[in-house]
C-alpha cells in the first residue's frame, strides 16, 4: 500500500483480507492506472484485479446465474482467444461455490458462446473475488493482472525427493523474470545448502559451483557437473569471467550479502545474470531495498525487484552485470 500511495495521489484503500488483499480506488482511468503500474511496478504487488462489476451475493444458485449472465453480456470478449476463470474467496463469504464448481459452470457458458477456456497462459482472465457481501468481477489479460494465477499465488507441484521448498523460489523467479535457466552455462550458487536451487540448475543442464558452510543434500553427489565448496563464501576466490549466472539465497544481513556478492563480480562474465534474495529483517523494508539495490548498482543494472509468492520475509532481485 505504501508503494502505491507514493505512486498515486488520492488513492483510497479498503482491506479485504488482512495483510493480503485490499480494494483500491484511484482518481485515474483504468488505462492511466495500468500505465502507472507498468512504468513503476510495485515490488510488493503481486496481483491486480479490475472491478468491472460488483454483484450482491445471494448465497444460492442465483449467484452463478448472475455470473453466467455477465459473461453472456460480454459475449464478444469470450469469443476472442482463450479465457480462464479465477475465483478467490474471503473466509466466511456467503458465496457458496468452490472455485472448481464455479469454473465448471462458467466454462460451459464460455463454450456455449463459441469461446475457448484455458487453465494456463490464457489470453484473458475473468476474475471473481467473493467478498463478505459482494462479488467483485473483472476482465483482464494476465499482463494487466500481473499474473495468470489467482491472487498471483503461483503453485508448483512438489516432487518426490525434492530437497527443499526453496526450489519453488527459483522456479517462480524464472517465470516472473522470463528467464530460461537452461540458457546459462556455468552457475555460482552462494548459500546453496541444502541444495534446492543447485538441484534445479543441475537438472537444467548447467555446471554449478555451490558454496555453503552447511552440508548439501547427499543426492546431489550423483551430478558430476557439481563442484561443492563447504566454506564461507567470503573465503573463496574464482578466476575472472567464470560464471554467467550467480544465484544467492543467503540467510544473512542484506548489506553483508550485497558486499559479498560485489566481491564476486569479477568472477562473472560481462552481462551475467544474478538472482538474489534479500531478507527483510528490519522495520523499514523499502529503505533496506533501496540501500541494497544502490550498493549492488555499482556493478549491476537492476532489471526487476519483486516479492514473489514463495518469498516470505524477503524479496527477489534480478540483475545484470554491467
Ligand atoms: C535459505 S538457505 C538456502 C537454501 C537454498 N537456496 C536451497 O535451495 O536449498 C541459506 C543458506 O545460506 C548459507 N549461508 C549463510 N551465510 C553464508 C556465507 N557467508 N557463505 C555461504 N553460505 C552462507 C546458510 O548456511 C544456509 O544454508
Amino acid at each position: 500500500m505504501e508503494e502505491l500511495r507514493r505512486l498515486v495521489n488520492g488513492i483510497k484503500f479498503t482491506q479485504l483480507i488482512a495483510g493480503e488483499a485490499f480494494k483500491m480506488e484511484v482518481p485515474l482511468s483504468r488505462e492511466e492506472m495500468l500505465g502507472v503500474i507498468r512504468t513503476n511496478e510495485p515490488i510488493f504487488l503481486r496481483h491486480l484485479q479490475p472491478i468491472d462489476r460488483a454483484l450482491p451475493i445471494h448465497g444460492n444458485a442465483d449467484d452463478l446465474q448472475a455470473l453466467s449472465d455477465l459473461i453472456r453480456s460480454a459475449r464478444m470478449r469470450c469469443a476472442e482467444g482463450t479465457t480462464a476463470i479465477h475465483l478467490r474467496r474471503v473466509e466466511g463469504t456467503p458465496f457458496v461455490y468452490t472455485a472448481a464448481d464455479t469454473k465448471a459452470v462458467l466454462d460451459a457458458v464460455i463454450m456455449e458462446l463459441g469461446g475457448d477456456t484455458a487453465m494456463q497462459s490464457p489470453d484473458q482472465i475473468f476474475s471473481i473475488f467473493a467478498g463478505a457481501e459482494e462479488l467483485y468481477v473483472g476482465w483482464g489479460t494476465p499482463d494487466e493482472q500481473l499474473s495468470d494465477w489467482p491472487g498471483g499465488a503461483v503453485r508448483f507441484q512438489r516432487e518426490e525427493g525434492q530437497i527443499s521448498r526453496a526450489k519453488f523460489k527459483l522456479l517462480e523467479a524464472e517465470r516472473a523474470f522470463k528467464l530460461y535457466l537452461e540458457n546459462f552455462r556455468e552457475a555460482l550458487d552462494i548459500g546453496a545448502a541444502p541444495g534446492g536451487w543447485t538441484h534445479l540448475l543441475l537438472e537444467r543442464g548447467l555446471r554449478v559451483t555451490a558454496i555453503d558452510p552447511a552440508e548439501l543434500h547427499p543426492s546431489l553427489s550423483a551430478y558430476p557437473r557439481l563442484t561443492k565448496m563447504k566454506k564461507n563464501a567470503s573465503d573463496v576466490q574464482f578466476a575472472p569471467n567464470t560464471f554467467d549466472l550467480l544465484v544467492c539465497d543467503m540467510s544473512w544481513s542484506p548489506m553483508q550479502m550485497a558486499k559479498l556478492v560485489l566481491e564476486k563480480t569479477d568472477a562473472l562474465t560481462d552481462g551475467a545474470t544474478a538472482i538474489i534474495t534479500v531478507k527483510l529483517m528490519h522495520k523499514k523494508p523499502l529503505q533496506t531495498i533501496r540501500d541494497v539495490v544502490s550498493k549492488l548498482e555499482t556493478a549491476f543494472v537492476l532489471q526487476k525487484a519483486k516479492q514473489l509468492f514463495h518469498n516470505r520475509d524477503e524479496i527477489t532481485l534480478y540483475l545484470i552485470k554491467k
